[in-house]
């Protein structure tokens, strides 16, 4: 077994000969990594072998790349690998293809090779270190090979960087403490979905507010928090709440947490990841014996994406006391009504007002979320800091014209509902691409009831538009109503508005951002702060007491709502390692 000690210790020759096999066939990385010696911590040694990666120039780095085997290639099939490269390959069964499967990667390897020129490169041991389906890799393959090469280099560092990762944990014997626990929880979890996916091949994870599937996550989130040793429950709205008690006389509470539900055909870790990590932590704690100074509360928020009904955040506004309760009567697109939703779950709406917490009780609100953009990503950073949360603006948009004959009707006398919709959509994209932060989205349009030969005659559209500065986001609202009232004046159409969110950009408290990033130095990463685009519960508890955010790097180019939104167990559990020391080290105010 080699020892981080043995490498610290041992002469650069040695050094570069026990790290041979962690990059392929490339023995001037750890070469050059020596010269950092001696590293304080495992994850120092990653970082550094993977910054000389990052160092070297494109030659080399191509390089690297082109010392990689194909994927089930030649090589492979006559026994020609690396001993690291063959487990691999094995473990996610690539030796086991049949013959249609070994035809389809043939094919992908010389696409991919003609229109690149280095090979394609995965981590096939894939996030949880568990092996990907020989299915995943195929899809991955065929994903990427419609990229561009300058992003494709840049993919392939970073697959080569993840396959060193797993490696040196191998070599080191380095086990995980809470990240591949983290990872099961998230897969056993994103099993539940509103959608029937029997029929399909893509698994769709959608779990909108009060549905069985949300019902039965929050049934397992309870589960799980009690058996790590909190005191539990399902509140009124249907946050799932844990306490980690303190001891200590008089103790206060530092609340962490993050949602359950899911936008439609989500990715996995989108909110659910910030409760099952401080899951993790807490059932650590309680197996050592190991109490904090202050009562540890861990929320897993109903809801927050606004999916099922016109209205977000409703766990956390329920907490802060700001659960509007008109909404109990809003009805969803099969006309159930919220409060019908709650009552059928078993739930008693007039206990809502009752969830409310009491400020002076709180330390503070952290949450652990994946960034769900690709800024660590690109950085090669693994934890971000959160500066702030960009405020948002939601509006619902009801576009009335007149349906007419398609055929018919000519060009100057129509009142077309979708034309003054796709006015509207380039209008917000024109003017949202003016500010820094600043963003703009119509992520629902609809024709209802549109046929192939009518003028539309109704649309319905959305608007997200969101900034970090509240300023920057107000002036672009104004502009963008403003305009959209002079399309419709221009096109005889009719609106009627309906504002959703308003919510303020929310900053992080510079005394948690602070004791955040001393834990992440601390753990041999630099630290980084970054503003977050998304909208988090952390937002709404804002309102009573201070907020700090840890941010986890996303993987797949950092796309987030969406199936394709991916981390590793090894970030889960750097993010893990950060959290606990935070909470140990833990200041109040
Ligand atoms: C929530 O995920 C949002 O930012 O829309
Ligand atoms: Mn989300
Ligand atoms: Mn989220």
């Amino acid at each position: 077994m080699t020892t981080l000690s043995d490498l610290n210790s041992c002469d650069a020759a040695t050094f570069t000969d026990r790290l041979r096999g962690i990059y392929e066939h490339s023995p001037w990385i750890p070469e050059r990594a020596a010269l950092q010696r001696p590293f304080a911590n495992a994850t120092a040694l990653k970082l550094a072998l993977q910054e000389v990666v990052s160092a070297a120039s494109l030659d080399e780095q191509l390089g690297l790349t082109r010392a990689h085997p194909e994927l089930a290639g030649k090589a492979a099939v006559s026994g020609q690998l690396t001993a690291e490269s063959t487990s691999e390959q094995a473990k996610s069964g690539l030796h086991l293809c049949s013959a249609e499967e070994f035809a389809t990667l043939h094919q992908l390897n010389a696409d991919y090779n003609d229109k690149f020129g280095f090979p394609f490169i995965l981590a096939v041991k894939g996030p949880d270190g568990q092996g990907l389906t020989r299915r995943a890799i195929i899809a991955t393959f065929t994903r990427r090979l419609k990229n561009q090469r300058a992003d494709e280099i840049a993919e392939c560092l970073r697959q080569i960087k993840r396959i060193a990762e797993l490696r040196l944990n191998d070599l080191l014997g380095m086990t995980l403490d809470f990240g591949p626990t983290i990872m099961q929880w998230c897969e056993t979890i994103a099993a539940w979905s509103d959608t029937d996916n029997s029929a399909s091949a893509d698994f769709d994870l959608t779990c909108a507010y009060m549905t069985p599937a949300h019902r039965k996550t929050a049934a397992q989130l309870l589960d799980w928090m009690r058996d790590a040793g909190m005191d539990a429950h399902i509140d009124a709205v249907g946050n799932v709440v844990g306490v980690y008690r303190s001891d200590a006389p008089d103790a206060k509470t530092l609340m962490t947490g993050s949602h359950y539900d899911t936008v439609r055909n989500s990715g996995k870790y989108d909110g659910r990841l910030g409760i099952l990590l401080p899951i993790a932590i807490v059932r650590h704690l309680r197996r050592r014996g190991e109490k904090l100074p202050f009562h540890f509360e861990i929320v897993g928020f109903a809801e927050e994406e606004g999916v099922r009904f016109k209205s977000t955040f409703l766990g956390s506004n329920a907490v802060t006391g700001h659960f509007d309760l008109s909404l109990l009567d809003q009805a969803d697109a099969d006309g159930v009504t919220m409060r019908e939703a709650l009552l059928a779950a078993g739930h008693d709406v007039a206990r809502i007002p009752a969830i409310a917490r009491d400020p002076a009780q709180l330390l503070g609100f952290v949450e652990v979320h994946i960034e769900q953009g690709p800024v660590l990503l690109e950085r090669d950073l693994v934890l971000g800091v959160v500066t702030a949360i960009a405020g948002s603006s939601r509006y619902l948009v009801e576009l009335t014209g007149l349906a007419s004959h398609a055929g018919t009707t000519p060009m100057t006398m129509r009142r077309d509902a979708a034309a003054a919709a796709a006015e509207i959509v380039l209008l917000v994209e024109q003017r949202c691409a003016q500010g820094a932060s600043l963003v703009g989205t119509v992520g629902q349009l609809q024709v209802p009831g549109g046929s192939v030969n009518v003028i539309p005659g109704a649309c319905k559209l959305s608007l997200d538009i969101r900034a970090a500065d509240d300023a920057v986001r107000l002036a672009a609202v104004k502009d963008v109503l403003d305009g959209i009232a002079a399309i419709c004046a221009r096109r005889q159409v009719e609106v009627s508005m309906q504002q959703i969110v308003d919510a303020s950009a929310a900053p992080c408290a510079p005394r948690l951002m602070q004791q955040f990033g001393a834990a992440i130095e601390r753990a041999g990463l630099p630290r980084f702060d970054l503003l977050s685009g998304a909208g988090h519960d952390a937002m709404a508890m804002a309102r009573i007491t201070d907020v700090a955010m840890l941010f986890t790097r996303c993987g797949n180019g950092g796309i987030s709502h969406n199936p394709l939104e991916t981390m590793t167990a090894d970030d889960a559990e750097l993010a893990s390692v950060v959290l606990l020391d935070f909470l140990r080290s833990f200041r109040p105010a």
